[in-house]
């Protein structure tokens, strides 16, 4: 018992340096660990707290810079093109007429009914704010409350000085809650109604764009105007391409900037990814301030004016866009694509188109489920998709259409599908890979089919 006794001391302190000696070594031995990891431990849990905080920050301010940042475009649409005078109209230091509120709502811009004044709204409801006065778009446009767009105002004179764009102009819409074209946001939400063409035509001068294009400025107009609304061209500024060959405008249709999470390349014609062509537009069409590199465009035969004009290589100082690209980045990956609302299809019927697609029509070997565009590199030549390569031809890799995410499609019904928009409806779609995959659908496939594109 006193030998136990004695000899339990050294035990002890043995055992005790034992377990002090393998905590100080982190046994077991041989396992490789990271530095700048190791500095990361203490106190407990503390990255992961951060990057949860991040995480809420990136969101709030994405979407901050989605909606409402300029990057600095009112010293190209206010400065260079004065649309804000046009907007203006004569009796408010503008030219012409100006642009009352009724003719902004018919061109496809959208007011944001949480932006309004309490008390304009109640004077919308009322009927006694009068859309027909050019006063009435001023006050939106002071209001912030344009979808997209943004007001500069001399706070003495009272005056609009300039006038900035935003990634929402073209890419969000609203849910007409108040009346058409005012309601609340839908971020993500292509804006199918948009005459962006018209609009800009509208500027006192196209001077930047004819010099550029090395046209005089009504060759410009009359290219702005023949694009109609929900189109833009993206390209237009870079291969100076204005009509295809079979005569049609060179536009695509607007895209969708929601459920874009998990898709590896954007743009129809697959440019790059959603940061990559986020720089681009901020900077090249936007034409806000920041730095832009993409030698893919710094090719005289096929991009003489991106060349020309230095876009593949642009550097502004200060730069007002790169500080934003990875909260802008974060922000739209976390759109969700919509559902279509009950009662838009027929959900049996969806039922057994989902079997349809996923087997005997092949749609699901590139639409894969629940991505709807292949993981990988989900490109496709346009002799593959059975279609022309006109825009394909346009983007740096020349040949490809990238696989359309399919989830939210209900509201790119408008303007029609493809990049162009050149099938109406999806009867037309449907109809087209019938006879480019040889498939043999019965009317009923073919029906269910269109049913469960409807329900996605
Ligand atoms: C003038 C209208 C317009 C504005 C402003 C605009 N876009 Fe776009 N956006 C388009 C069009 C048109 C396309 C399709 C281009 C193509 O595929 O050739 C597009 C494509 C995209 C895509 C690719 C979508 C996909 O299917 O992969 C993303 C992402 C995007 N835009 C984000 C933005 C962001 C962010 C901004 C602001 C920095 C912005 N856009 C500003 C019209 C616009
Ligand atoms: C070989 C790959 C491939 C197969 C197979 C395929 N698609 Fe597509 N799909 C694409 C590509 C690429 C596009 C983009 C074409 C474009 O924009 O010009 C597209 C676009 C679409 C669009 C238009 C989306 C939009 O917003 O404009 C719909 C709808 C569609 N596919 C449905 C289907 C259905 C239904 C099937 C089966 C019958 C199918 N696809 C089979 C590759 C494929």
């Amino acid at each position: 018992m006193q030998r136990i006794s004695r000899l339990a001391v050294p035990i002890t302190i043995v055992t005790l340096v034992f377990l002090v000696y393998a905590c100080a070594t982190n046994l077991p031995r041989g396992v490789e660990s990271n530095p700048a990891a190791l500095a990361q431990r203490a106190p407990e849990r503390s990255f992961e707290h951060r990057s949860d905080a991040h995480a809420k920050d990136m969101l709030k301010d994405g979407k901050q810079i989605f909606r409402y940042d300029t990057f600095g475009s009112e010293d190209f649409w206010g400065g260079k093109l004065r649309l804000h005078d046009a907007i203006a109209g004569a009796a408010h230091g503008g030219v012409g007429p100006g642009l009352t509120a009724r003719q902004a709502l018919q061109l496809g811009l959208k007011v944001e009914l949480g932006a309004l004044p309490r008390i304009l709204v109640e004077a919308v409801k009322g009927r006694s704010v009068d859309l027909g006065k050019v006063d009435t778009t001023l006050e939106l446009l002071r209001a912030n409350a344009v979808v997209g767009v943004t007001g500069f105002f001399d706070a003495s004179t009272k005056r609009m000085t300039a006038i900035g764009i935003q990634c929402a102009l073209c890419h969000s819409t609203v849910d007409d809650s108040l009346m058409n074209g005012i309601g609340r946001r839908l971020d993500g939400w292509p804006n199918r109604d948009l005459d962006i063409g018209k609009i800009v035509a509208s500027a006192p001068t196209l001077k930047p764009f004819a010099d550029l294009l090395g046209v005089d400025e009504g060759t410009v107009r009359g290219v702005l105007t023949s694009w109609g609304p929900g189109r833009y061209d993206a390209e237009l500024g870079h291969d100076g391409k204005a009509s295809r060959p079979d005569g049609k405008p060179t536009t695509t249709v607007m895209p969708a900037a929601f459920g874009l999470a998990g898709v590896s390349l954007h743009t129809y014609a697959g440019w790059g990814s959603v940061t990559h062509w986020n720089a681009y537009v901020a900077n090249t069409q936007m034409h806000g301030k920041g730095t832009f590199y993409d030698p893919r465009l710094n090719d005289p035969q096929r991009f003489p004016l991106a060349v020309k004009s230095g876009a593949w290589n642009k550097r502004d100082t200060p730069d007002l866009i790169t500080p934003k690209l990875a909260a802008l980045h974060f922000y739209q990956l976390s759109l969700p694509a919509p559902e279509p609302p009950k009662g838009s299809f027929d959900a049996g019927a969806a039922a057994r188109g989902k079997t349809v697609f996923e087997g005997k029509a092949k749609c699901a070997r590139c639409h894969v489920p629940p991505l709807y565009t292949e993981p990988g590199w989900p490109m496709h030549s346009a002799a593959e998709m059975g279609i022309d390569d006109f825009h394909a031809r346009r983007s740096p890799d020349q040949k490809f259409y990238r696989t359309t995410p399919l989830k939210g499609l209900f509201v790119r019904e408008k303007g029609g599908f493809y990049h162009d928009g050149r099938f109406e409806d999806l009867s037309q779609v449907v109809a087209h890979y019938t006879r480019i995959l040889n498939l043999s659908l019965n009317d009923g496939e073919k029906a269910d089919l269109i049913q469960f594109l409807k329900s996605l």
